[in-house]
């Protein structure tokens, strides 16, 4: 495809490169040593999460180069740039977690400010830790620019002991170092070997959930979510995505004519069969509000229980990341459910096919056990199940997986914490009773602020054996690493007023994920007087960013975000 071909009056790059008033601009342009030639070519962003922070995103700037050749190669102008992340593994157990959510929404606006800025024409988003997948996708639909994701791919596994670990494995051993189940020797020898490579989380947490629905989507190349962080067969996905923009380009086809209803059902089936991230029910409706389409946390709980649970991944299964792209990858998994009707096959995807044009070619592979066939899934719906109840009226989410149906269903006396902290040196001293229902409140996205995750609390009891004794609600957040009955995203959230404010010690509270429900056994009436008494906290956040984000965040229920959203807009970016 030649790029001249392109008519560039219509593009955005036409503010900065066209005519005499843009001279100055040129010259900034040949001053970094861009061609005539290159300057009147579309503009390309390409944006990746780079840093130096954690080994999530520390390959991203190595393949960006390739994503760079391949939009040079189609006759396209790359313009590279970083934005931030926060990565989660390391922002765990700590304050840093309140940046952790609240930078989804950095990364999606600071995407879009150097795009309009310098008026690119397309955008190949590159993503490897949990917030930056959603971040960038966000991104990409609100510009509706020609873009396509690019995931940075998963770590190796690392071996104990002859014994394949993840990060996961890590968190748990706090817990057992805690009790005196593993000794300081051990938990040193553990955490220099866990973490093997560079990539993002190997098990079916939130960067791989996301990744998996990057592909379903259509804003992904088929396959190239799959392939780990440390394989050179990543730049060739990288490359192809560099030329396959431009075609984008060519075609004038848009986010926003990929991210369809049908498009974020089929992203939430893949969640569903996968066993992936609770933390994917704030993402796709955060998605789905930057293109205009309402999709929140009960239209991804009615997918979730319609799927078949047929993927085999850790946390709640066996499996990781580079397993699942050795038994096929996320084609194999989304060719299983086209097969068996729970994906749309119609919807468009970057590739200028559809899901099922996209599928034609992808053959089952018997000789795998990662993802079973949709005929014989581990279970019958989804691995994670919305729960509604007197405690959630705006809703609540926890992830099955693994748990036995029999286990899905618990009521125990309620002991309440004001925050994580609280909980956790309860967790850590054993100052719990089995059968406990552990609540953590104020921790929702306004009242955290920042909706942090729960993994040290819900690792440490793990690691202390108590992972399935006892139950944990929260309006904040669980990892994608959590294991055990963790109910979270409780809604209104107690910084509002919700009924988890009201929650006192000993009430019964009860939680059935067959049933769907979340309850509280107190009656209306008591609740009624615990109302007239309750008054709103101050917010921890006096200043800076956090506060910012405190009074603009919107609720879990709507994926947590913080602008109008597409239903708002005049006009979209590209259209400028
Ligand atoms: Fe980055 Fe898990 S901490 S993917």
């Amino acid at each position: 495809m030649d790029a001249r071909l392109i008519d560039k009056s219509k593009l955005p790059s036409r503010h900065v490169t066209e005519g005499p008033s843009r001279a100055p601009h040129r010259s900034y342009l040949y001053a970094m040593g861009l061609t005539k030639e290159q300057i009147h070519q579309p503009l390309v962003g390409v944006a990746t999460c780079w840093n130096e922070a954690a080994p999530c995103n520390i390959s991203l700037m190595r393949q960006a180069q390739a994503v760079k050749k391949g939009v040079a190669a189609a006759h396209g102008t790359p313009r590279e740039f970083c934005t931030i992340t926060v990565t989660d593994g390391i922002a765990m157990g700590h304050n840093g977690m309140r940046a952790s959510l609240p930078s989804r929404e950095v990364i999606a606006d600071s995407v879009e400010l150097t795009m309009r800025g310098h008026a690119y024409d397309a955008l190949v988003g590159m993503a490897g830790c949990d917030k930056s997948l959603p971040g960038m996708m966000m991104a990409m639909v609100r510009l509706n620019v020609p873009s396509i994701f690019i995931y940075g791919g998963s770590i190796l596994p690392g071996s104990f002991r002859g014994r394949p670990v993840t990060v996961q494995d890590m968190f748990e051993a706090v817990g057992q170092h805690s009790v005196g189940a593993m000794s300081d020797e051990d938990l040193d020898e553990l955490e220099q070997v866990a973490c093997p490579s560079a990539g993002a989380c190997g098990a079916q947490f939130t960067a791989n959930t996301m990744a998996t629905v990057s592909e379903a989507i259509g804003l992904a190349l088929p396959y190239s979510a799959g392939a780990p962080a440390p394989y050179e067969i990543r730049d060739r996905f990288c490359m192809a995505a560099g030329e396959m923009v431009m075609e984008l380009v060519r075609k004038n086809i848009r986010p926003r004519d990929i991210v369809t209803l049908k498009a974020l059902e089929n992203a939430a089936t893949v969640v569903a069969a996968s066993g992936g991230s609770t933390n994917a029910a704030l993402h796709l409706p955060a998605i789905a509000h930057e293109c205009g389409i309402k999709f929140d946390l009960f239209d991804v709980a009615e997918i979730f229980r319609r799927t078949p649970y047929v993927a085999d991944l850790k946390p709640g299964g066996r499996y990781v990341a580079k397993d699942m792209f050795e038994a096929g990858g996320i084609p194999l998994l989304m060719k299983t459910l086209l097969d068996g009707g729970y994906l749309h096959g119609d919807c468009m995807t970057v590739t200028g096919r559809t899901i099922a044009e996209n599928m034609e070619k992808v053959a089952w592979n018997p000789d795998q056990d990662v993802v079973r066939p949709v005929s014989n899934p581990i279970t019958t719906t989804g691995g994670v199940v919305g729960l509604r109840g007197n405690l959630a009226p705006e809703g609540a989410i926890v992830k099955v997986a693994g748990i036995p149906p029999e286990k899905q269903r618990f009521s125990g006396p309620a002991r309440v914490f004001d925050n994580e902290e609280a909980c956790f040196e309860a967790v850590k001293n054993r100052a719990y009773q089995e059968g406990d229902v552990l609540v953590i409140r104020y921790e929702g996205p306004r009242g955290g602020p920042g909706m942090r995750e729960m993994l040290s609390t819900t690792a440490a009891l793990y690691g202390q054996g108590m992972g399935d004794k006892v139950a944990l609600i929260t309006d904040g957040r669980f990892s994608g690493a959590t294991r055990g009955f963790c109910v979270g995203h409780v809604g209104p959230e107690a910084a509002v007023g919700g009924p988890i404010a009201l929650v006192r010690d000993g009430d019964i509270i009860t939680l059935d994920a067959v049933l769907g429900t979340l309850e509280v056994d107190v009656s209306e009436a008591e609740l009624a007087t615990r109302r007239s008494s309750w008054a709103p906290r101050p917010i921890s956040a006096t200043s800076g960013y956090l506060w910012k984000y405190a009074q603009g965040v919107g609720p879990a229920v709507n994926g947590a975000v913080t602008h109008p959203g597409g239903a708002h807009e005049t006009t979209s970016y590209a259209d400028q």
